[in-house]
């Protein structure tokens, strides 16, 4: 039996045995990392997530790291919906968010210190300028915490416009109709942005 896994919003990780996802193709996904080579990786899909290309209850899994910021007020609940109506009875939702609340409390206690304005042309991104800040620190609010909050803006889908917290996707999940089996506390790239990861399934 073939069973079907979604990696959305995949960006420059997208991953073998999933179709993989995202509004960029790998063309505009490789200019936003020139140190990624994805020519010869797996496929990526510009499906509309809110309106995915397969039927109800057809899909064994679906990922979804570090999107959900990115989704609009009303979007959101189209793309839980959305998710829940692909996937199997009992399939596995997946998910990365950031942690708002370590966010905001991390913006509050770092110094109110700016250096500069954003750059984003390559030696400034080689450098990790980020607000004059060269470096990914969190000690200065405007530094890499104001990217992370607002998203890095290098693109139409490199805005946040949403955020979570563990208490708002307990109450989400419950709406939606998934039963959440763990959610821990993680690190982005194991040194930055403070997120959580979800694993639910559909009820
Ligand atoms: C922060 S990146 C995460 C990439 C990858 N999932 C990872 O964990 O490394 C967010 C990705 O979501 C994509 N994205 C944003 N809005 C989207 C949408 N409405 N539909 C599909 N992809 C979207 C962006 O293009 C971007 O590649």
């Amino acid at each position: 039996v073939n069973k079907v896994r979604l990696n959305l919003g995949c960006g420059n990780n997208p991953l073998p045995g999933y179709v993989n996802v995202d509004l960029n193709t790998v063309e505009e996904i490789m200019a936003r990392y020139p140190d990624c080579d994805l020519r010869n990786g797996p496929a990526i899909h510009q499906y509309d997530i809110l309106q995915l290309p397969f039927s109800s209850s057809s899909i064994e899994e679906v990922r979804a790291d570090s999107l959900l910021e990115h989704l609009s007020f009303l979007d959101e609940p189209k793309f839980f919906n959305e998710v829940r109506r692909v996937l199997k009875p009992g399939g596995i939702f997946r998910f990365t968010v950031q942690n708002f609340e370590l966010v905001a409390k991390r913006w509050l206690e770092a110094r109110d210190e700016w250096k500069a304005f954003y750059k984003d042309d390559p030696d400034s991104i080689r450098q990790k300028h980020w607000f004059g800040q060269y470096s990914y620190t969190q000690e200065s609010r405007w530094g890499y915490l104001t990217a992370m909050i607002f998203g890095n803006q290098k693109g139409v889908g490199q805005f946040h416009r949403n955020c979570y917290t563990r208490g708002k996707i307990e109450k989400v999940m419950e709406r939606v109709g998934f039963e959440i089996v763990s959610i821990e506390d993680v690190l982005w790239k194991e040194a930055r942005d403070p997120m959580l990861s979800v694993l639910a399934k559909k009820r």
